[in-house]
């Protein structure tokens, strides 16, 4: 059921790994197409949002699916046609994306039950427009029909770079010293969360034979965008 609704609208899929920039990549890509952009860790970080506020440990894979049927979880299009969270009725968005909740989100997407329970949200999300997907097991669990595939690799110095960027824009200049420890603090982090991403044994995040790689180091946004939409073009024979 859930595929003959995904069959009815062209979706293009987006995996990769954290901090790969593929939902920067993916906005941009959703736009240019005049999709919808839906990112899903949005939903998973839902779920270990819920599980630091209830204080559900992160094992507890029956106690967080419980959660999950106790709240409505909402998928909502804001102005710029990307998808948004409603969390019981209240835009909770910004709440979703502190370093707290980005480390509980990777233990708890790890079990059967949680992933279950945010399946048809996904496949059943915005169901007459075009979708560009982005997450970690699009293009091989959740739109495995999905006529485009990408899969987003960076570097990981760009990856620890842009995050610092993002550090700074939110807490004003730091110095030197709070640079390296927070590079340091970074490469544990990202190093932490791959491989707990890659590694776990339910829909791990790894690249299909059927998905096209982007190299998103070194090249500008413009560059990797329009080499994206080509192959889009190309791939739909439009
Ligand atoms: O893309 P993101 O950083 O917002 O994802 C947050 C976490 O959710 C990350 O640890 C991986 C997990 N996730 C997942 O397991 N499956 C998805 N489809 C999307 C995200």
């Amino acid at each position: 059921m859930f595929m003959s609704m995904a069959d009815q609208r062209t979706v293009v899929t987006v995996d990769g790994l954290a901090g790969t920039g593929k939902t920067t990549l993916s906005k941009l890509l959703a736009k240019e197409l005049g999709f919808v952009h839906m990112s899903t860790g949005m939903l998973y970080r839902t779920v270990g949002y819920l599980a630091l506020k209830e204080s559900i440990p992160r094992d507890d894979e029956f106690e967080l699916a419980k959660v999950i049927s106790e709240h409505q979880i909402a998928l909502v299009l804001a102005d710029d046609r990307s998808a948004r969270i409603n969390l019981d009725g209240e835009e909770v968005f910004d709440l979703l994306y502190t370093p707290q909740v980005s480390e509980a989100t990777s233990e708890v997407a790890v079990h059967r039950k949680v992933r279950e329970s945010l399946v048809s949200a996904q496949r059943e999300a915005f169901p007459s427009e075009g979708l560009v997907a982005e997450g970690r097991d699009m293009g091989t669990v959740i739109f495995p029909e999905a006529p485009v595939k990408f899969w987003v690799e960076t570097e990981e110095d760009t990856k620890v770079a842009r995050r610092l960027q993002q550090i700074i824009a939110q807490e004003g200049e730091i110095s030197i010293e709070r640079r390296r420890e927070l590079e340091q603090q970074m490469q544990i982090e990202i190093h932490e969360r791959d491989r707990r991403d890659q590694e776990r044994g339910l829909a791990p995040t790894i690249r299909s034979d059927d998905m096209v790689l982007i190299e998103n180091s070194g090249r500008s946004i413009e560059v990797v965008l329009a080499e994206m939409v080509s192959i889009v073009h190309s791939k739909l024979g439009v």
